[in-house]
Parts: structure tokens; C-alpha cells; sequence
């Protein structure tokens, strides 16, 4: 019991900064502790997977889907966390070269001393996705898996990947966004996304995030809203985890079922933090 309320009381604490609240959570999503084999620390894509680090894995899949990772050479994979998905990535897609950075220190000593155990060659490296500090047209793919509604601003970001973009290379995010006409500065929202880092500055809609990124110079932009999966498996896995909170992390089995009562969990998000809404995007360099 006091782990559950423990844990609600993270889900609320505000930290002093984005990596104040990373390195007091790691890869403990809920603030429950327990272990875990990979050091996923995403929202999931629940379509097909029931085990947490599947379901991070599979956001990973879509994203690197949506990034064209499949014909990309030189990849800047920002807000890496510990680098799972870089050595994940680096295995389906042994021909990217990957650059990849995150603003928390620990996660980034984390990721290079595996880098070092198995030898990798993908190179880390502390830096804030607003600042990236790279020479313009340096890469080829620029992504961010589950993490760019934390750059303060995100805009700046996308200047930035605008950038250090080559010609023709591709931009990819995953996202928590709000909807058009959906309710963002209820009491609750505003000090739930202060508690999660989320600058208000980034609360727009889609239609709005395709305009900035076509300001910053970007073409071809295609997104693909996945909430209902997104949401609905992550706040499963949530109430599976409370249950189970003795279970490693790779253990604890989220059962879906057709019933209607599940759907209520997607409205969490809008309820908590005015985010209604999560999408894959990806846009183009002409
Ligand atoms: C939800 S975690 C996702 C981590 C990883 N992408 C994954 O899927 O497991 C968000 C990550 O973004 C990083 N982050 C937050 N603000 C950042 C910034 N301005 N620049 C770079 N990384 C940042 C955090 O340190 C954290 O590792």
C-alpha cells in the first residue's frame, strides 16, 4: 500500500528539472521500483504487445518506421534516455552510424558504459535538444522517441534538427499533443505537465505542429494519432503494475479485453495533463 502511494505522489512531485525527475524516476516509470532486464523508459505502442518492454519497443519500431531508417546512414537519435533503442536500432539497422544525446547525465553513463561492455560503436553524449551543437547538415534522420514535448521549447528543436539536417533527410517524433477545443489550463493540467516537464509553450494542436514545422523549413509533414493505443495501454500497464508491484517490470502481464470500462483510460491523460492526444510524425528536409 505505501508503494501506491508513494508512487501517486511521484506521479505529482514537481523536481527541480527535466533531469531531476529522470534520474528520481530511471527506469522506473511508476515510481514503484522493481527490476528490469532493458532500460525502456517510453509510453509503449499497446497494439499487439502485453509486456512493458515490448510494447517500448514497438513505439521504437513505429518511430524508426515513420524516421525511414531502413534507407538512413547517419542517425541523431535526441532524448535517448539509457540508450535502449539505440542498441535496438542499431541491431534491425546495422548501416545507421547513431549519434545519440539526452539532457540527463545518469542515463547517459548508463548507455556508454554498455557501449563500452559490448563494444558498440554508437556514441553518446550529454546535450540539450535545443542546443544540439552539431555542424549544419551533419546527419541524414533526426528522431525523438517519446520525448520531445519536454524541449523547452520544442520549436527550438525543430530549428535545430532543421539544421543539422542534410538535404533530403528526415525528421521523426512521437508526441503528446492536445486536440483542438479540448480543455489544456485546468488547475490539474497545469500542475500535472509542471510536474512531468511539459512547457506549456508546447501545448498546440497538430495542425499547429505541422505549421511550425514547415516555418522552421520542413516539407512532406505526415503524422498518424495513436492516443487510443498509447493511452489505453500505458494506464493498463499503470493499474496491472500497482497489482503486481512485486513482479519484475518484464513480468507484469497487461491483459486488454473489448470491455468499454478500458476506454475510460485514454481520457486520463486529457483529465491529468491536457494531452489528449499522442502522434507519430515525420517531415522532410527538401
Ligand atoms: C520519456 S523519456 C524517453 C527516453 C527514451 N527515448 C525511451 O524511449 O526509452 C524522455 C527523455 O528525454 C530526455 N530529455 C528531456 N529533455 C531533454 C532535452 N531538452 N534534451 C535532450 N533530452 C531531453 C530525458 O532525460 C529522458 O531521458
Amino acid at each position: 500500500m505505501g508503494n501506491i502511494i508513494s508512487s501517486f505522489k511521484h506521479l505529482f512531485k514537481t523536481q527541480k528539472s527535466s533531469e531531476q525527475y529522470y534520474e528520481a524516476m530511471n527506469t522506473d516509470i511508476t515510481g514503484l521500483g522493481g527490476h528490469n532486464s532493458k532500460c525502456w523508459m517510453n509510453v509503449g505502442y499497446w497494439e499487439k504487445a502485453e509486456y512493458y518492454n515490448d510494447a517500448n519497443e514497438a513505439l521504437a519500431d513505429k518511430l524508426a518506421e515513420f524516421c525511414h531508417f531502413s534507407s538512413g546512414s547517419n542517425l541523431l537519435d535526441v532524448g535517448c534516455g539509457c540508450g535502449e533503442q539505440d542498441f535496438y536500432w542499431k541491431k534491425c539497422f546495422p548501416q545507421l552510424n547513431i549519434h545519440a544525446m539526452d539532457i540527463t547525465p545518469l542515463h547517459i553513463k548508463i548507455a556508454k558504459k554498455r557501449a563500452e561492455t559490448e563494444k558498440s560503436n554508437i556514441r553518446f553524449a550529454v546535450g540539450n535538444a535545443c542546443d544540439l551543437g552539431f555542424e549544419n547538415e551533419t546527419f541524414d534522420r533526426v528522431a525523438a522517441l517519446d520525448c520531445a514535448y519536454h524541449f523547452d521549447p520544442r520549436e527550438q528543436f525543430m530549428h535545430e534538427a532543421f539544421r543539422v539536417l542534410k538535404k533530403g533527410g528526415y525528421y521523426s517524433a512521437s508526441e503528446m499533443l492536445p486536440i483542438k477545443g479540448e480543455e489544456i489550463m485546468q488547475n490539474q493540467q497545469i500542475k500535472g505537465r509542471k510536474g512531468l516537464f511539459i512547457p506549456d509553450a508546447n501545448m498546440y494542436t497538430i495542425e499547429q505542429y505541422k505549421a511550425k514545422l514547415e516555418k522552421a523549413g520542413f516539407v512532406d509533414v505526415k503524422y498518424e494519432a495513436v492516443g487510443h493505443i498509447v493511452y489505453k495501454g500505458l494506464a493498463m500497464y499503470f493499474l496491472t503494475r500497482y497489482l503486481h508491484f512485486r513482479k519484475p517490470i518484464e513480468k507484469v502481464r497487461v491483459k486488454f479485453n473489448h470491455n468499454k470500462w478500458q476506454e475510460i483510460f485514454v481520457g486520463m491523460f486529457d483529465f491529468l495533463y491536457g494531452t489528449q492526444e499522442y502522434y507519430f510524425i515525420s517531415a522532410r528536409k527538401p
